[in-house]
């Protein structure tokens, strides 16, 4: 059966109050709870009718069957000719994709273990260089559940930029400091160059054997060990886990060591819950699912550019940033998984912040502005702090008064004091911040991304869209490019 859009595109667009109106139960119908998470989808414009719309067309894109061979480890990363198994790191992959992680896990956990028994000496601080997704994922871990005391400090570097690593050199102790990195391909230049410094840092101090605290996180041991890692201190993990999926591997590393294994392995149980969840439950009833059809209807059917995240919780801050990488590298392509042009629009541009900073910065365009932005909230019901009630109550009300403004707006005879209302959000409210529930919540979105993937009809999983710039500036480096007449005048000015 080939994708039909027709349905979909022919669908009506009927106002959210008029759908409260009009439905009773819409707020049951239209929500979900899993794994400690509220998910609220009741203020969108999704309808019953648009839901069996879009299970026809997963039907068609067979969603059922891709959903399958995702979690049985076949190959449907085509262009790239392999499969995706970062499922697997949390156990529900195939037997035997679940027995190699596991077993990748154990070797990891092993040296945790001995350094915490003082194998490499006296180790406090971790830095942990890497990029892309050998960095949002642990870096989000972290800084969401590393706030109270932590075994190590923790901090993960990521841009060439000197200053960023400068930073870190003032705070840690470099006798005392652990270089992990982390390069799926052990070849990506910001990486190696920022781990080199590190090791340049650590001569000066002193350090006799600065290799002898440096471990790798990669899915090229051999590259890493040429690089002069020592063999016992590369933890390898699966070609096939995607470097935006690669959290659950050993690049969680940083938050395994710093948050203790017992949170890491239930970061993977909650994340294993989701996957449970997507795999089982019929799609009018299935979050990620449910989540992804809002997404197509608003870029689809009604144009919507863009999507916005705001977490209403300050250990959440890296959330946006996070799907900023695992949305758009995954789905912002333009071609079919059948190599055609694809002929309608891709991602949206995933974007966002934190509440309610945001709302005294950006809001203004969300109530007013032209644009229609889907907009999403991320809180959390249990406090992270530890100061009076007032400011986790403040936070949440203003969250969900965000929300109702949006929906109900007001009107004004004065245009420029009018809200238009009707103007869509999300809630995802989760029971408390604990490593499941983040789990959980993190497979959500991969899940979610997965579904649009395939309903889109594109391959989720390759990033091709990013070697042409890395080429260049490669090419540049090299002297061995002839550059537009632009480039080669700001190569001039920077370096005469
Ligand atoms: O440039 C994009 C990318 O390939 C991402 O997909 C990846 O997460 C990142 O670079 C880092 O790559 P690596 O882990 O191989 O260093």
């Amino acid at each position: 059966m080939s994708a039909d859009w027709t349905a979909i595109e022919a669908l009506p667009s009927p106002k959210l109050e008029t759908l409260f109106a009009e439905d009773a139960n819409r707020l049951e119908t239209f929500s979900a709870d899993v794994a400690g998470i509220h998910f609220d989808w009741s203020k969108t414009h999704l309808t019953t009718e648009a839901v069996t719309a879009f299970e026809a067309l997963a039907k068609a894109q067979d969603l059922h069957g891709k959903r399958e061979a995702l979690f049985s480890g076949k190959v449907i990363n085509v262009t790239e000719n392999r499969s995706v198994t970062h499922v697997a790191e949390r156990g529900e992959g195939s037997e035997e994709d679940n027995a190699k992680a596991a077993a990748l896990h154990a070797r990891m956990r092993a040296l945790i273990d001995a350094i915490a028994a003082g194998a490499l000496g006296d180790i406090r601080h971790v830095l942990h260089v890497g990029i892309g997704g050998s960095a949002l994922g642990p870096d989000l871990l972290v800084d969401a559940l590393g706030r109270e005391d932590t075994a190590y400090d923790v901090a993960i570097v990521s841009n060439i930029d000197g200053a960023a690593l400068e930073e870190v050199f003032k705070k840690f102790d470099p006798t005392a400091t652990l270089l992990v990195i982390a390069s799926k391909t052990f070849t990506t230049k910001e990486t190696l160059t920022n781990a080199d410094s590190v090791l340049q840092w650590m001569g000066e101090a002193g350090v006799e054997d600065a290799y002898g605290r440096v471990i790798a996180l990669t899915a090229d041991p051999d590259k890493a060990v040429e690089w002069g890692v020592d063999e016992t201190r590369v933890l390898p993990f699966a070609d096939s886990v995607g470097g935006r999926y690669s959290l659950w591997s050993s690049i969680g590393f940083p938050a395994a060591i710093a948050l203790g294994w017992d949170n890491f392995a239930e970061l993977l149980e909650g994340a294993a819950e989701m996957d449970r969840h997507f795999q089982h439950t019929t799609l009018s009833q299935n979050a990620p699912a449910l989540a992804a059809f809002a997404d197509l209807y608003y870029t689809q059917v009604r144009h919507a550019e863009t999507r916005a995240t705001f977490a209403y919780d300050e250990r959440l801050r890296l959330l946006p940033s996070y799907l900023q990488q695992l949305e758009m590298e995954s789905n912002g392509k333009g071609t079919t998984i059948d190599g055609q042009k694809l002929d309608r629009p891709s991602a949206a541009i995933t974007w966002g912040g934190v509440g309610t900073d945001a709302q005294h910065a950006v809001f203004q365009l969300l109530h007013q502005g032209t644009h229609l932005v889907p907009v999403e909230f991320v809180a959390v019901i249990e406090a992270g702090d530890t100061l009076s009630e007032d400011h986790h109550r403040q936070l949440l009300l203003n969250a969900f008064a965000q929300g109702a403004a949006l929906m109900k707006g007001r009107a004004n005879d004065d245009h420029a004091r009018s809200y238009s209302g009707d103007r869509p959000s999300t809630t995802i409210l989760l029971d408390d911040l604990d490593a499941r529930t983040l789990g959980a919540l993190i497979a959500f979105y991969e899940q979610r991304v997965f579904v649009s993937g395939v309903l889109l009809g594109i391959n989720s999983f390759d990033q091709f869209g990013v070697e042409l710039g890395k080429e260049m500036a490669k090419a540049a480096d090299a002297g061995d490019q002839e550059f537009d007449v632009s480039t080669t005048d700001l190569i001039k000015r920077a370096f005469g």
